[in-house]
């Protein structure tokens, strides 16, 4: 018994690879419905913060906001940007817009992946940040806090957000389901707003950051400062639950 016991405890304490922390804080003027996968939901108002432990070796993970949120006691209910299936704790992923930060944990070369994504359009402004940047890897803080709902194109224009274009128009131009593609008129919109992201779905180059595995927790920012809102109405959208 002592000796299972022993052994569970060195285990954990040699354990090579740990869990990592994200740690999810909304600085918006407005509720946000914070959203993870793996992870599930919870609202955040405004200065409020959600702490996530991630199993190392996760993968195709995301977190996401879920704007204008209207949820029953059981946690069924709509947002009106992000929803994931009509519930709070999400399960799979949001419907597009929304703004997504990427992550994959302890990949390649001992390394975690991260990103933002625009290529599922945008709804809030995003930060994404190691805890502990390094000079060691492309570790660093990234986001993307332009006024992009304010700019968007007329055509890309949705409620409480900006959509994709592969959304919108469904060709495989914009959608990149075969083989290679570039940079789109409409991607060209996103990279100048927001150049850390990605703005179409092989825009790797300038929009993947790394950082050694188990060297650093996360957070992810809704609206970090310097962020631009947009509609103002949205100040005053404080949902019930
Ligand atoms: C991009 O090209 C499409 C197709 O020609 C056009 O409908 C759309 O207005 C263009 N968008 C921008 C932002 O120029």
């Amino acid at each position: 018994m002592a000796l299972a016991l022993l052994t569970v405890l060195l285990a954990l304490f040699f354990a090579p690879s740990h869990s990592t922390t994200f740690t999810v804080r909304n600085n918006c003027p407005y509720t946000v419905w914070a959203a993870a996968s793996p992870g599930g939901g919870r609202r955040l108002n405004r200065g409020q913060t959600w702490t996530l432990n991630v199993p190392a070796g996760t993968s195709m993970a995301r977190i996401w906001g879920r704007t204008n949120c209207n949820f029953d006691a059981s946690g069924r209910g709509h947002c009106q940007t992000g929803d994931c299936g009509n519930v709070l704790q999400c399960t799979g992923w949001g419907v597009p817009p929304n703004t997504l930060a990427e992550y994959a944990l302890n990949q390649f070369g001992n390394l975690d992946f991260y990103d933002i994504s625009l290529v599922d359009g945008f709804n809030i402004p995003m930060e994404f940040s190691p805890t502990r940047p390094s000079s060691k890897a492309k570790c660093r803080q990234i986001k993307c806090t332009s006024d992009v709902n304010g700019q968007c194109p007329n055509q890309l224009k949705a409620p409480g957000g900006c959509n994709n274009p592969c959304t919108v128009f469904k060709t495989d131009e914009y959608c990149c389901t075969k083989g290679k593609c570039g940079p789109t008129n409409f991607s060209k919109f996103f990279k100048n707003k927001c150049p850390d992201a990605y703005s179409y779905p092989q825009d790797d180059p300038t929009s993947t950051f790394t950082c050694p595995s188990g060297s650093t927790d996360y957070t992810v920012v809704f609206c970090p400062m310097g962020s631009s809102y947009f509609p103002l109405e949205m100040f005053g959208s404080e949902s019930s639950e």
